[in-house]
């Protein structure tokens, strides 16, 4: 799968995302170094901590089929008001780090940039 059709992948699963609180759908499509593929979508919760970001659900599908690296994941933030590109939040860009992510598709109305992680997340916390 190339990066287009990763972006495309991220902004069809955004359709899935449960966000009755916020009304914000995001979608996330990660590509692993063995060539899989994962989504996920957010999902909130009534309490609302116990909510889940788009990326989070794919690395969590990532990581518990067994993969142990991943190459680039697209973000779309479907319902942003603004044209102004949407990144992916504090929280899972840690998550993120921990997978030797490469690559961040920041998607958009208009397509999407690509990102080194480094970029996004200079001096990330490993031990
Ligand atoms: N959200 C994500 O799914 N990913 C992010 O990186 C930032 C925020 C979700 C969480 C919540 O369901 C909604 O967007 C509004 O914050």
């Amino acid at each position: 799968m190339n990066n287009d059709q990763l972006a495309e992948l991220a902004k069809d699963i955004a359709t899935k995302a449960y966000a009755p609180y916020s009304n914000f759908r995001v979608g996330a499509a990660l590509i692993t170094d063995s060539g899989n593929v994962y989504t996920g979508c957010n999902i909130e919760n009534a309490s609302y901590p116990a909510s889940v970001c788009a990326e989070d659900v794919a690395v969590v599908k990532a990581i518990s089929e067994g993969e142990k690296k991943i190459n680039t994941i697209a973000v779309a933030c479907i319902d942003a008001e603004s044209d102004t590109a949407i990144f992916p939040c504090g929280i899972s860009r840690q998550r993120l780090a921990e997978f030797d992510t490469e690559s961040v598709l920041v998607v958009d109305k208009s397509g999407y940039k690509t990102y080194k992680f480094e970029e996004i997340l200079p001096y990330n916390f490993k031990f």
